[in-house]
């Protein structure tokens, strides 16, 4: 039978090349119509539990949030995580096809104990038969196009067995953090390993691991061949990061943004955090993204103090106000 290709993401790649990575508590709806302001425009959720789904678990249907917004003029792609083949692959019909999510993504980079020992994640790694399966089943029961977050193994690089397991299976394209599991987040990234697994790759192939700099995720992608770059923790201190890292790779000038800009920043994620969460807790939920703001700004020790103490919309504004004080004195 003849495969027939499936252009999406090639075809989403050549007009954007840089994905905000999912992150599990951080990258909420909300969080991610803000990026969606500051110019990035390819998403992931967070990452959701195909068990939780399948046996219906309250918590894990608001994961799912999504709205019309995040559609239009850019995409957004649902992460499920799961080892069961047959239950990844009837989740996806049951509950994820009729999503307005543009694309489906398959964790199997999460390193944490508790997924890992479920052999859910990361753990996936250690064995490409069942990690080919699930792909498999996920490709068979989707209406989407479907992409794989990887690391480079689990205890050692075996990135070349894992990308030809992936593609075997059906993905679309695929996402290499490159550290092992067992690296978790210490170490450096091995951007040789992820150049070796562009290289093994006939789909789109997405660099990841800390591109926290536009710079560096532009000599990154260069450098590893990639046809694009996933970014994370870079964009949570540096919510500029996806415009500057545009204007780069498309030739234009820089712009550059002070500290002020940032704050400004700052507070249209609050606006649009007030508006778009649900969270019962969403001032406390804020609380976190301001330790990320304030970082950089000289004198902020007391402000810093301060932000556990967080619990009221005015008391988040009282914050921004002394940020203000410092930056004007
Ligand atoms: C707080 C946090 C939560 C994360 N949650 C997820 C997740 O749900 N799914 C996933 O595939 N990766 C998750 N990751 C990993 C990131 O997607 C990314 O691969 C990793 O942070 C390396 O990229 P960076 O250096 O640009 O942050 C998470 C990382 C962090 C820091």
């Amino acid at each position: 039978m003849t495969k027939i290709k499936n252009n999406y993401f090639e075809d989403l790649l050549k007009i954007n090349k840089a994905i905000l990575a999912p992150m599990a508590g951080v990258t909420t709806l909300p969080y991610r119509l803000f990026m969606r302001e500051m110019g990035c425009k390819i998403f992931i959720s967070e990452m959701v539990s195909a068990k939780g789904l399948y046996y219906k678990s309250k918590n894990t249907f608001p994961l799912m949030e999504t709205n019309e917004l995040e559609h239009k003029d850019s995409v957004t792609g649902i992460q499920i995580f799961g080892s069961e083949p047959e239950i990844m692959g009837e989740i996806t019909e049951r509950y994820i096809n009729d999503t307005a999510f543009d694309f489906i993504d398959i964790n199997m980079g999460c390193p944490m104990k508790k997924i890992v020992n479920n052999g859910d994640g990361s753990a996936l790694l250690k064995d490409l038969d069942k990690a080919n399966k699930v792909v498999r089943e996920v490709k068979s029961a989707s209406s989407k196009p479907v992409s794989v977050k990887v690391r480079l193994g689990f205890n050692e690089n075996i990135i070349e067995d894992i990308i030809k397991a992936i593609e075997d299976g059906g993905a679309d394209m695929i996402t290499v953090h490159g550290r092992t599991r067992e690296q978790v987040f210490t170490g450096e990234v091995d951007y040789d390993g992820i150049k070796k697994a562009k290289e093994t790759a006939s789909v789109p192939l997405i660099a990841n691991g800390d591109l926290d700099k536009y710079l560096k995720a532009k000599e990154k992608m260069d450098y590893t061949g990639a046809d694009g770059v996933m970014i994370g923790r870079g964009a949570n201190y540096d919510p500029f990061i996806f415009s500057q890292f545009n204007e780069c790779i498309s030739g234009k000038k820089v712009s550059e943004y002070s500290l002020r800009d940032k704050i400004d920043a700052a507070r249209k994620h609050f606006e649009i955090h007030l508006k778009y969460s649900k969270d019962k807790k969403k001032v406390i939920e804020f609380r976190k993204y301001l330790y990320w703001y304030i970082k950089g700004i000289k004198n902020s020790a007391k402000i810093r103090n301060s932000i556990n103490n967080v619990n009221e919309i005015d008391q988040v504004y009282e914050i921004f106000n002394r940020i203000d004080d410092i930056l004007e004195s």
